[in-house]
């Protein structure tokens, strides 16, 4: 395994409309000479989501985008998910995921919104039709600490000693909302309801992502058990390839200011928040998380 950022074959195509910073030696870049709208426009599209796939993780900066603006754009990417935990829709669309720990004063209610956005996830794994994307918008952000760290999957898997990649070919990991929801935020459970919305799904570990054909890790931590393998044997292998997959060379750790839009592709990157004191800072993100496809095994014999 090697512990240096890798270079970056990443290169900006000729034909973009745009220029691109990019944001760490290799993957993630800001999207610059162009505004978001322009964006999402039928001309610039093609080459935005091109960046999309060849970066994983594109940053607008200086964005003024209302709640109903930002379901329009995630639409672009696709069918936007209705998230089976209805109390986290905001601003009266099912679309949008609120993750705020403010109160209806405006003030900080000493509550983190989802403890389980403190760990290493791919959003929607817990469907059987995976994440595609997320478009996550800052609207508020802490004085210290808030950051959104992300790891590229695809480098992640090609950093695999040879009998790691062994070890988990062909494996099957059952992704559970449940599982992850309890584990993590216990003290405010899915209700039944919730949970029959969205019953365990068997996922590739190594999957093959479907628009550059590039294997990548798929795990993270609504990954709960392996398929085939004792309970507690899989528990271990996930937890153990959870940081294996994300060694801190292949982390990109965001500090978000205010009216900032990343899209990050859930295919091929894994994410987690970092804490900030939610007693006394003040921090409001909503999110839109696209649907994808159902995820492909890497391997085919
Ligand atoms: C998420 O995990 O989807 C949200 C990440 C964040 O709040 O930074």
């Amino acid at each position: 395994m090697t512990s240096a950022a890798p270079a970056s074959t990443r290169q900006p195509r000729a034909h973009w409309p745009f220029k691109i910073k990019p944001l760490h030696p290799a993957f993630g870049c800001e999207i610059t000479g162009i505004t978001l709208e322009q964006a999402i426009d039928e001309l610039a599209f093609a080459s935005v989501y091109e960046a999309f796939l060849d970066y994983e993780v594109i940053l607008f900066r200086n964005v003024d985008l209302p709640p109903a603006t930002q379901v329009a754009f995630a639409r672009r990417f696709g069918e936007v998910q209705i998230h089976p935990m209805s109390q986290y829709h905001g601003y009266g669309h099912p679309e949008i995921y609120l993750l705020s720990n403010l109160d209806a004063d405006g003030k900080p209610n000493g509550k983190h919104p989802d403890k389980g956005t403190l760990y290493w996830h791919t959003d929607g794994s817990w469907r059987e039709r995976s994440g595609l994307a997320t478009m996550m918008y800052s609207e508020i952000c802490p004085n210290v600490g808030g950051q959104t760290q992300f790891c590229d999957m695809h480098a992640a898997y090609d950093n695999l000693s040879p009998e790691w990649k062994a070890r988990i070919r062909g494996k099957k990991a059952v992704h559970n909302l449940d599982f992850s929801r309890t584990r993590r935020h216990g003290h405010d459970p899915m209700t039944a309801e919730q949970k029959a919305k969205v019953p365990p799904v068997a996922q590739p570990i190594v999957r093959l992502h479907p628009d550059t054909q590039r294997l990548g890790i798929f795990l993270g931590d609504h990954a709960e058990y392996i398929e085939g393998m004792p309970y507690d044997e899989g528990r271990q292998l996930i937890e153990e390839l959870n940081v294996a997959a994300t060694p801190a060379h292949l982390v990109y750790a965001h500090d978000w200011t205010t009216g900032e839009c990343m899209v990050w592709d859930n295919r091929s990157t894994m994410h987690r928040a970092t804490g900030f004191d939610v007693a006394h800072d003040r921090r409001k993100m909503r999110r839109c998380t696209i649907n994808g496809d159902k995820p492909m095994d890497g391997f085919f014999d």
